[in-house]
């Protein structure tokens, strides 16, 4: 089960008129296209980074489950963003919380799915009964790697900056008696349902950076200094991953209500990754959810990728909207392509 949850967003608002006095913008076509009014951004220098957002997220969470730092045994960090090339952010995190607590650190690759991804491998870890408590982080610096000009406006508008966190293991209590009801020891039971992980690298290039790379690496960037080369910039084909958003969001949600033989009807909670607020609702109607069963915070932080499921389900928490027994459905799609659901007993 989801022991405790936590987020931390930067400071620095901008808005779409911010925006608009870098680029050819406006904030009628940022929120007519997308539903975005304003995103966060570090402001570099001033101490925030991937790993020390993922690291305030998680603070917050450990807090809100009761767990230590030191009850932890694995972290398991989701991010496209990490602060270095190698190693991944996982470790930094390690240190960060208890430097000599040396748990493992597992970074997930998934970009926008990558929460749920994380959700799925933590779970596979309780279920076996190899640990007890996982914390699973998704946080992203997406603002130092835009294209902050007309060139990239398509992209740069609708992503923003911030972490979530969550602790994911067994309450003492539910061990005992689940175990016992099952006949066993406790370990082992968890309260995510059921998870669902799917992927097509045949649109890697849809949605990608692509430099530096083994192709195209440091060394040959150096010598061509070409300040029109855009390939360090994320390439987006809007239209593209829209249209095979709403059909893969739709399959994945319909699958895990399938696994699980329930209806959109019984949950409670849907989280999709906030992409577009367009195609949360697209997939809301689709799904026939009424707007309640549906949790959108895409307005005031854009699209902050494999951070944008735990700060939702943060805010969600602290507003009450999930109560114990309720279903809740986390949905995602974005890069790779990938795209994954998770449904959960709360
Ligand atoms: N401000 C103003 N105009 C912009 C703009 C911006 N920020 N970005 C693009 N435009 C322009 C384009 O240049 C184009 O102009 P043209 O007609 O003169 O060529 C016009 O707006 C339409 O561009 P298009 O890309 O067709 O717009 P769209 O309606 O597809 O909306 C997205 C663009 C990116 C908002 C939309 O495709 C989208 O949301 N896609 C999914 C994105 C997503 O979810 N990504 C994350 C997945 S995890």
């Amino acid at each position: 089960m989801i022991l405790g949850v936590g987020h931390y967003v930067p400071d620095h608002v901008v808005t779409n008129h911010d925006l608009s006095q870098l680029m050819d913008t406006s904030h009628d076509w940022i929120v007519e296209r997308t539903g975005i009014e304003e995103r966060r951004h570090v402001v570099l220098g001033g101490g925030d980074t991937t790993a020390s957002m993922g690291y305030r997220a998680s603070l917050l969470a450990l807090k809100n489950a009761g767990v230590s730092a030191e009850e932890l045994d694995f972290i398991i960090f989701a991010t496209l963003s990490p602060d270095y090339y190698f190693p991944g952010p996982g470790v930094q995190l390690q240190e960060m919380l208890a430097p000599d607590h040396t748990i493992g650190a597992l970074d997930i690759r998934n970009q926008c799915s990558g929460f749920v991804y994380a959700i799925s491998v933590a779970d596979q870890f309780i279920r076996t009964g190899m640990y007890r408590r996982i914390l699973v982080v998704g946080s992203e610096l997406h603002s130092a790697g835009l294209d902050m000009t007309t060139r990239g406006r398509n992209v740069s508008v609708i992503f923003g900056d911030g972490a979530g966190a969550v602790v994911v293991g067994i309450a003492e209590e539910e061990g005992k008696e689940e175990g016992k009801e099952a006949g066993g020891t406790g370990l082992g039971m968890s309260k995510v349902l059921s998870t669902h992980l799917h992927s097509e690298g045949r649109h890697a290039r849809e949605l990608a950076v692509i430099s530096p790379s083994t192709q195209h690496w440091v060394s040959h960037i150096l010598k061509e200094n070409n300040p029109n080369d855009e390939s360090y910039y994320p390439y987006m084909n809007g239209n593209f991953v829209f249209k095979h958003a709403i059909t893969r969001f739709a399959e994945v949600i319909n699958e895990a209500l399938r696994a699980n033989g329930v209806s959109s009807g019984d949950l409670k909670l849907m989280i999709p990754h906030q992409a577009n607020l367009r195609i949360s609702q697209y997939i809301q109607q689709k799904m026939g959810l009424r707007d309640e069963q549906v949790y959108n915070n895409i307005m005031r932080y854009g699209n902050t990728t494999a951070a944008s499921i735990p700060i939702a389900l943060s805010e969600a928490v602290a507003e009450g909207r999930l109560q114990r027994g309720d279903l809740l459905m986390l949905a995602a799609f974005g890069s790779g392509f990938t795209w994954a659901s998770a449904l959960i007993r709360w």
